[in-house]
C-alpha cells in the first residue's frame, strides 16, 4: 500500500526541552489508516495534525472498543534517531487487537509507516537526556451505531509527543499506595491488554491515591485481594535480599516491553531474578526483617522509577534513603545507554530510522 503524503502549510516550533513535560506537545503531522470489511485496511495517510470528525455514535464513544499502544523514538549524540523494541509494541498492539475483537494489521507496514511519519517530524525529537519523542499507536472502532457488537470499521492513528520525564519526580523515588477498595483487571478479563477501558477503570483509586499524595496505585489481584499485580503505568520489581522479584504475568497485568528488558538484562548479569506470585504481606514482611533493598517500576514512559515509599491501608513503609537505589539505576542507565546509542551492546533491541 502507497502512504499519501500531505505536508501541513505551517509548522510549529518545539517548545524547549526543559518545557516539555509529558504528552501535551503535539507534533505538525500524523499518520492515518482506515479500516472496513470489503477493503481491509487501507488509505494509509501521513496528514496534518488536525481534529477527527467522527460520528457521535461512533462505537467506540459507547462501548470503548480502543487499543493504544507507547513506544518512544530517541536522538543520539550522532544524531542519529532509534526506535527501542518497536517491533514489540505493534505485536503487542495485535495482541490488543484480538483480544478487543480489532482486525490486526501488519507490522511490517506499520513499522514503515512509523519511520517515514518520524523522518518527517525529526525536529520534534528533543535531545536532551531524559526526553523523547513519545509515539502513541491507537485504534479506535467508527461505526455509527447503537447495538452492543464489534465494530466493522476502525481507524488506526499514530500520533507523536515530544516529551520529558513522566513523574514530576523525575528520577527522585515515588510513593506509591496500595488500593484495597478497588481492582484494575480479573484474570479472564483485559488487563493484559492496552485497551482504554482499563486505564477508565484505574481513575477513581489513582484519584483517591493522589489526594493522600501518592504518584500511583499498586493493584493486586482481583480475586483474592493479596497478590501484587502491577503499577497504574509501570511493571514493579522488588529486590529482597539478593533477589530480583517481580509478578508473573498471569493475564491480567500488562505484559510491558521494559519489563521483558529488566528480566533479561538480569538474567544476563547473572543475577536472581524470578517470575512468580508476590503477596503484599510478603513485602511488608521482608521489609520488618530489613530485607527489601529496593523497590522500582518499569515503562517505556516512566523508564525505570525508583519507589521510595508503599502504603498499605494505615500501615506506610519507607525504602531506602530517598535516592535511588542502585539495582534500579544499572538498570536505567543500562537502558537509556541502548535508548541513546550511547552503547554498542543493544541487545538487539535498537532500530534505527533512516
Ligand atoms: N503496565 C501498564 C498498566 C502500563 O500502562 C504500562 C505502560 O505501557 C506498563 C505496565 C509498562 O509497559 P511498557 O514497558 O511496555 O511500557
Ligand atoms: C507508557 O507508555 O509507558 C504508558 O504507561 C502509557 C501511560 C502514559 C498510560
Amino acid at each position: 500500500m502507497e502512504i499519501k503524503v500531505t505536508r501541513a502549510e505551517t509548522e510549529r516550533i518545539r517548545p524547549e526541552d526543559s518545557d516539555l513535560g509529558f504528552g501535551q506537545v503535539f507534533t505538525d503531522h500524523m499518520f492515518v489508516m482506515d479500516y472496513s470489511q470489503d477493503k481491509g485496511w487501507h488509505n494509509p495517510e501521513i496528514t496534518p495534525y488536525t481534529d477527527f470528525a467522527i460520528s457521535p455514535a461512533a462505537m467506540v464513544f459507547h462501548y470503548g472498543q480502543a487499543i493504544f499502544e507507547g513506544l518512544k523514538a530517541y536522538k543520539t549524540a550522532e544524531k542519529k534517531i532509534q526506535l527501542f523494541r518497536a517491533r514489540d509494541n505493534f505485536e503487542r498492539m495485535n495482541r490488543s487487537a484480538k483480544g478487543m475483537c480489532i482486525p490486526q494489521f501488519d507490522v511490517d507496514f506499520i513499522m514503515d509507516a512509523l519511520k517515514k511519519l518520524i523522518k518527517i517530524e525529526e525536529k520534534w525529537i528533543p535531545e536532551t537526556i531524559g526526553t523523547s519523542l513519545y509515539i502513541r499507536p491507537t485504534i479506535i472502532a467508527t461505526d455509527p451505531f447503537l447495538g452492543v457488537r464489534a465494530s466493522f470499521s476502525y481507524k488506526f492513528y499514530i500520533i507523536l509527543s515530544s516529551v520529558g520525564a513522566y513523574y514530576a519526580e523525575g528520577l527522585n523515588p515515588v510513593k506509591i499506595w496500595v488500593s484495597k477498595e478497588h481492582v484494575r483487571a480479573v484474570k479472564g478479563g483485559v488487563g493484559e491488554f492496552k485497551t482504554a477501558g482499563n486505564y477508565a477503570a484505574s481513575l477513581i483509586a489513582s484519584e483517591e491515591a493522589k489526594e493522600d499524595g501518592y504518584a500511583q496505585v499498586l493493584w493486586l489481584d482481583a480475586i483474592e485481594r493479596k497478590y501484587i499485580e502491577e503499577v497504574g503505568a509501570m511493571n514493579i520489581f522488588f529486590v529482597v535480599d539478593d533477589e530480583i522479584l517481580t509478578p508473573n504475568l498471569t493475564g491480567s497485568i500488562l505484559p510491558g516491553i521494559t519489563r521483558y528488558s529488566v528480566i533479561s538484562l538480569a538474567k544476563k548479569w547473572g543475577m536472581k531474578i524470578s517470575e512468580r506470585k508476590i503477596s503484599i504481606d510478603e513485602i511488608f514482611k521482608a521489609h520488618d526483617k530489613g530485607k527489601l533493598k529496593e523497590v522500582f517500576g518499569s515503562g517505556t514512559a516512566a523508564v525505570i522509577s525508583p519507589v521510595g515509599e508503599i502504603r498499605y491501608g494505615d500501615k506506610a513503609i519507607s525504602i531506602g534513603d530517598g535516592t535511588p537505589g542502585e539495582i534500579a539505576m544499572k538498570f536505567y542507565d543500562t537502558l537509556t545507554d541502548i535508548q541513546y546509542g550511547r552503547t554498542r551492546e543493544s541487545e538487539n533491541w535498537i532500530e534505527v530510522v533512516e
